[in-house]
């Protein structure tokens, strides 16, 4: 299948272009590299340029005729979308609607969509299902709903087959050692952090929220490898091919990881012990959020096989032997 991936230079894109070329699908990526590199996706066709620019991408989709689009190019942190409402909505709804066009206008057939838990906001219950009504807490979280409800429109419309995939935490590198994150310092995601500390590159790792009702008294949150998610981007594809189980999954492990077990998973992999540090919660950090992923399996077939000790291993490696993937930072911990 021909397959138009954008944002595929990014970390979950350029991983997802990795398992659709093995599975023999041809494949072009879209990407401005404002956030994604060009090496992560080395040897594979790349039009550079923005998911926005509707010439452009109208000339693209004429040229490739993707029989299926991967939309993954988008804005990402719900913290600074609560100060960029703009350039989030722009990117990641307006972005969206462009792609959704051309897909309509090119006769694309399936859809794949990057949403995120984001959606839910803080849940009434975990796991949480697919039908808890959406209550994003953040322009970034609402950016993704709307989305999903674009994607459906289209989806009803133009008679695309599609799948609104809700991500739970991506984290971890190839188990190979070839590829992984590039975070640049002002990314506050879990793992690259503690690995900073591991590494000394910050002095110690700071966690807000110590006193949520959970066992450990952290925040708990739901971590899938990013080649599980990878593998389930492939799944989806060609499941949606086969029949029309268009909809919206979770795409998470389905367990509860706090951040007292992610931090002490990575200084046991790494036999390294920087200090550890408590402030105060952030306000509207949820206490636990992980995933129904019944879904997903009975639709697809597909269950993640990497645990936590994995992605802390392969995350560790790969930022331990490539340490120009991280910056310099000294932010502190909530579970986001
Ligand atoms: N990483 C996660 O844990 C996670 C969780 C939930 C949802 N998501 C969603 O998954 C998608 C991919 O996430 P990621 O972690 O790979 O992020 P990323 O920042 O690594 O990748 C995003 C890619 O999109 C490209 N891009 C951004 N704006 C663009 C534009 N206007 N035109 C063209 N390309 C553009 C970037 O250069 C980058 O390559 C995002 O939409 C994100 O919101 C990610």
């Amino acid at each position: 299948m021909r397959v138009l991936v954008s944002g595929g230079a990014g970390y979950v894109g350029s991983f997802t272009v990795r398992s659709l070329l093995s599975a023999g699908h041809e494949v072009l990526v879209v990407d401005d590299l404002s956030t994604g590199r060009r090496e992560a996706v080395s040897g594979v066709p790349l039009e550079l340029g923005d998911i926005r620019d509707e010439l452009r991408l109208e000339s693209v989709f004429a040229n490739f005729r993707p029989h299926a689009v991967m939309h993954f190019a988008g804005l990402k942190s719900s913290e600074e979308s609560m100060t960029e409402i703009g350039r989030y909505m722009d990117v990641n709804v307006r972005g969206l609607t462009t792609v959704l066009e051309c897909s309509r206008r090119h006769g694309v057939r399936l859809f794949v969509f990057s949403s995120s838990c984001s959606v839910y906001g803080t849940p009434g219950c975990v796991p949480v299902t697919e039908d808890v009504s959406a209550a994003p807490e953040s322009p970034y979280g609402e950016s993704k709903s709307m989305g999903e409800h674009l994607v459906q429109w289209y989806g009803r419309l133009a008679n695309i087959r599609f799948a609104n995939l809700r991500y739970f935490n991506a984290a971890g590198a190839a188990a190979d050692g070839s590829h992984g994150a590039y975070v640049p310092a002002s990314v506050r995601e879990i793992f690259p952090m503690v690995i900073r500390a591991c590494l000394g590159m910050v002095d110690g790792i700071r966690i807000l929220g110590s006193d949520f009702p959970t066992s450990d008294g952290t925040a708990v949150r739901d971590y899938i490898h990013v080649e599980d998610l990878a593998k389930a981007h492939l799944r989806v594809l060609e499941g949606l091919d086969d029949s029309d189980v268009s909809g919206s999954y979770n795409v998470g492990c389905g367990t509860g990881v706090s951040v007292q077990e992610v931090v002490q998973t990575v200084r046991m992999v790494s036999g390294r012990r920087p200090p550890v540090s408590f402030g105060a919660r952030r306000p509207g950090d949820p206490a636990g959020l992980w995933a129904d992923t019944t879904r997903i399996k009975e639709a697809f077939g597909w269950e993640p096989v990497h645990d936590l000790a994995a992605i802390a291993e392969t995350a560790w490696r790969w930022h331990r032997d490539n340490p120009s993937t991280l910056g310099p930072d000294s932010s502190s911990l909530s579970g986001r």
